[in-house]
């Protein structure tokens, strides 16, 4: 029986995990407090975290029907992230493994997103026996990454966004249309009644061989695009038009990227998580590319695309399975931890 909490940026989230079951995986989301400011403001998200964690831990307790001391083990998010947001899951599960005296595990949240898509079904169960080697696409208002997934623990970054990420760029670009904060999931419902094909904005760096993504000069012509057509913003059908050209922009650089590193990687299987796996055009396209490329696409669920403490909690738990030490309980945040290579196993 394990305890995790995820407080890297907005979303403060403690789940119960056992045996690869999530017992529970209490998410509350800070998106409406952060949306007045047009952007996550991170003194604001580490005293919400504050406010939060503890009625979500009781929450993800509960609702697991587990009481604190039948809990084995903790784990929290060590990093990336805001640094103040990430010490609060930090130092509140340090403080518990050391009252419990149990083991605790520092977690890489994006290696965490590495294997939130094994995770399905309902209640979620993390089911690794169909695992393969696989190419990760990690896309989220933060990060733009792909990763070269050899085995279980074991991973390789390949490249990742230069400047904005997927998710910061459907939200600037919302901006520019007006729309309200985070406006992924807005762009996706208007696009879904436009023409993708009404204007032609560039595919950053689509076609070059490496696997970094760039995303701010999409922007930044969607910018000048509506300061020389600013009348394209009256009509709202002019603005669904806009929405399903850039969302198109955005999904084929991903989806384009993504299968071509699979094929030059030789793996068989395709992942995705992070919050704009939730775009349904992605959903849809990568679906369309895999198939044509006879590769096996392993999607998050909608629900754990998004920055969830089940998937710091599955990690851990395997990790502790597989014999990896606890991390020392004054260990500190990493804000800016690499993905880079995984450790060698012990
Ligand atoms: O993973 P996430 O919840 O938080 C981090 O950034 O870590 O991702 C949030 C991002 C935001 O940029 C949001 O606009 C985007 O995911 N997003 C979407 C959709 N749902 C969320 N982008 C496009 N289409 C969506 N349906
Ligand atoms: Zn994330």
């Amino acid at each position: 029986m394990l305890l995790a909490f995820e407080t890297s940026c907005d979303e403060t989230s403690a789940a119960v995990v056992h045996q690869g079951r999530v017992l529970s995986n209490v998410v509350s989301s800070q998106i409406a407090l952060h949306a007045e400011y047009g952007g996550i403001v991170p003194e604001l998200a580490a005293r919400e975290h504050l406010r939060n964690l503890m009625p979500v831990t009781r929450a993800a307790l509960h609702e697991a029907a587990v009481a604190a001391d039948r809990i084995e083990a903790v784990a929290a998010t060590q990093g990336p992230g805001l640094p103040s947001a990430l010490m609060v899951g930090l130092k509140a599960a340090e403080a518990m493994a050391f009252v419990l005296q149990r083991p605790f595990f520092g977690i890489h949240h994006h290696e965490a997103h590495l294997y939130s898509p094994w995770i399905s079904g309902s209640p979620p169960v993390a089911d690794f026996s169909g695992f393969q080697p696989n190419i990760s696409l990690i896309v989220s208002g933060g990060h733009t990454m792909l990763v070269y997934v050899e085995a279980e623990l074991k991973h390789r970054l390949l490249g990742s966004t230069v400047d904005d990420a997927a998710g910061e760029c459907f939200d600037k670009v919302g901006k520019l249309l007006g729309l309200a904060y985070p406006a992924g999931p807005e762009i996706d419902r208007l696009a879904e009644q436009g023409n993708p094909k009404a204007f032609d904005f560039p595919r950053p760096m689509m076609n070059d061989p490496h696997d970094d993504f760039s995303f701010s000069g999409l922007k930044t012509s969607v910018r000048y695009f509506l300061r020389d057509h600013p009348s394209l913003l009256d009509q709202r059908k002019t603005v669904q038009d806009l929405c399903a050209s850039v969302q198109a922009a955005i999904v084929d650089v991903l989806v384009v990227k993504t299968t071509r590193a699979a094929r030059r990687m030789r793996v068989n299987c395709v992942t995705a998580s992070g919050g704009v796996t939730c775009n349904r055009a992605l959903r849809n396209q990568l679906a369309a590319a895999c198939e044509k490329n006879g590769l096996t696409l392993r999607l998050a669920e909608k629900s754990l695309c998004t920055d969830n403490a089940a998937m710091i909690g599955i990690l851990a738990e395997r990790k502790s399975n597989a014999a990896w030490g606890p991390t020392p309980l004054n260990a500190d945040v990493q804000p800016g931890w690499d993905l880079g290579c995984s450790a060698e196993q012990p």
